[in-house]
């Protein structure tokens, strides 16, 4: 807690790392605009909704994959996420009037996302946005919409506004599961508990510090994540790539070893979320890893349990898969930002990239 107080009286070496620190507050202020009394969103969605689909690019795609698997398993509605390059690509899509369409972007100006709006928009009006950028074109463009707040969002790499985004997509699937009656006092009880996570997890910027070092020695690297979190390894490796320039690729843990699992023998380092469901198997990859490859491997995993001999390990204080989704989330964040600075990266601004793709 001091760190983190502390914290806020320095000045930032950069606005990517300022972006990042600003990300407790925003999902305060998160709880108090969209969570009202007896646990009532104030989100307006459409009634009689049987799907979801949600459509995006990039790091609010990777929000939209993880809100899909979570709406699928937890509320039992069927939900499918989208890149909206490849939506707007298909040939007569189905469109049809028991789906919401919601549509996620930072800027609300992306190309490719209002593209797949303008197709929707022909044939229903359950059109859902969820937005860092009131008056966009997208937010213009949608019958619903939400805004997340997060404050002009300058660095290229998104770090706020895709936090604010999956935190936006947890409080419309408490919506969702109200109007359902389903409980959801738990879920609501988690998201209450996310500023603090995020809090004790920006402290943990120590251990970054030494991954980063080895981190930054590779030019490939490969993070493995199953279920729920491996759109999660997708956004660390996107985070990764766009930032320090490593080339990183993303695989469901188990799968890594159907034949991927030879990019080891390139100069490649490997990073590994762990989580209930997952610590037999990944350590055991693991251990294959150490005996038949030279490379290093980080694991950030949910609790300590079973990993205490691993060398490189960040334990993050996550007792649930929504707890762990967020500090897990920020760890990667700061380990790209980190591992951008050591190479002399130029972290706000990445080579080539901006922060609009029209
Ligand atoms: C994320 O770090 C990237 N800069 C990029 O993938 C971005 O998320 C994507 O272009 C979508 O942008 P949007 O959210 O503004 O639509």
């Amino acid at each position: 807690m001091f760190n983190f107080l502390k914290r806020l009286f320095i000045k930032y070496n950069s606005t990517m790392e300022k972006e990042i620190y600003e990300q407790p507050k925003i999902i305060e202020e998160l709880l108090k605009k969209y969570l009202l009394k007896d646990n009532d969103i104030n989100i307006d969605i459409p009634d009689n909704i049987k799907k979801i689909a949600l459509i995006a690019s990039g790091s609010s795609y990777h929000s939209a994959t993880i809100a899909a698997n979570y709406l699928r398993d937890n509320v039992h509605c069927y939900a499918q996420s989208y890149y909206a390059s490849e939506f707007s690509l298909v040939e007569n899509i189905d469109v049809d009037n028991d789906t919401l369409y919601i549509f996620i972007s930072q800027s609300g100006e992306t190309a490719d996302t209002n593209k797949a709006l303008d197709i929707v928009k022909i044939k229903t009006d359950k059109t859902l946005a969820i937005t860092n950028t009131k008056n966009s074109t997208l937010y213009n463009n949608v019958k619903y919409k939400v805004l997340t707040n997060a404050g002009a969002e300058k660095a290229i790499a998104s770090t706020k506004a895709m936090s604010a985004q999956m935190f936006c997509l947890f409080l419309i699937a408490a919506k969702i599961m109200k109007t359902r009656g389903i409980p959801v006092g738990s879920l609501v009880e988690e998201l209450q508990k996310i500023p603090a996570v995020i809090k004790s997890t920006l402290e943990k910027r120590k251990l970054i510090n030494n991954f980063s070092k080895k981190l930054s020695n590779y030019e490939n690297a490969a993070i493995l994540a199953s279920g729920m979190f491996y759109p999660l390894a997708k956004e660390g490796a996107l985070k990764i790539k766009e930032t320090s320039y490593i080339n990183t690729t993303a695989y469901p843990t188990g799968e890594f070893l159907h034949g991927h699992i030879a990019i080891l023998n390139k100069k490649c380092a490997v990073i590994a979320l762990v989580n209930n469901n997952n610590v037999d198997f990944t350590l055991k990859i693991l251990e294959k890893i150490k005996n038949n490859y030279s490379t290093d491997s980080f694991i950030i995993s949910a609790f300590n349990i079973n990993v205490k001999k691993q060398k490189d390990i960040i334990c993050l204080e996550s007792y649930n898969d929504i707890e762990f989704l967020f500090s897990a989330l920020i760890i990667e964040q700061m380990l790209a930002y980190e591992t951008a600075v050591l190479l002399g990266r130029n972290v706000d601004k990445p080579s080539g990239l901006s922060k609009i793709v029209k």
